[in-house]
């Protein structure tokens, strides 16, 4: 496995619609895997593949990981993720991003999803998520379709956090 280099705001890469995944193959495992270990080593719970620059339709999640980074017991791969069903209650999050380091807010988001998608072995399975998962299967998804977090704040909120992000990087 390998810790791939993570593609931050504002690369265009984060900006772009994904490609659905025509088959999962040993490449795409190996993404997985490459993906899972480069969230697991910046201490996320979710990641998507536009984040380490490939526009395909991948996301890993892992809900269970520790505050000190350790692995959950059952992180998960997502290929061609779909929310079929989202709740009409919705709840706040606090939400960061590897792409946009150091920043996080408070997010609206459906308060349970249910996620169709291609699992590790390219069968089709459904989750049912609430709650924290819900949030990340939103927030990963989101990705996909070149939506940040950042999008669904206040134009004011917004332009707070990426003004902190240009400062950050030297701009
Ligand atoms: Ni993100």
């Amino acid at each position: 496995m390998a810790i791939l280099k993570l593609y931050t705001y504002p690369d265009k890469i984060l900006r772009q619609k994904c490609e659905p995944v025509a088959a999962v193959t040993d490449d795409i495992r190996r993404l997985m895997d490459d993906m899972l270990e480069t969230m697991y080593a910046d201490k996320g719970v979710g990641l998507a593949a536009p984040q380490v620059g490939i526009a395909k339709r991948i996301i890993v999640v892992d809900d269970k990981v520790s505050e000190d980074g350790e692995p959950g017991p059952n992180p998960r791969f997502l290929v061609n993720p779909e929310i079929i069903r989202k709740s009409e209650d919705t709840i706040w999050f606090n939400e960061g991003c590897l792409s946009l380091p150091g920043q996080c807010a408070e997010v609206e988001r459906h308060c349970a999803v249910t996620v169709r998608y291609l699992d590790y072995d390219g069968k089709e399975q459904t989750l049912d998520a609430e709650e924290y998962l819900a949030v990340i299967l939103q927030h990963e998804t989101d990705h996909l379709d070149g939506i940040l977090y950042i999008d669904r704040l206040s134009r004011l909120k917004r332009n707070i956090i990426i003004k902190k992000l240009q400062k950050q990087s030297g701009e």
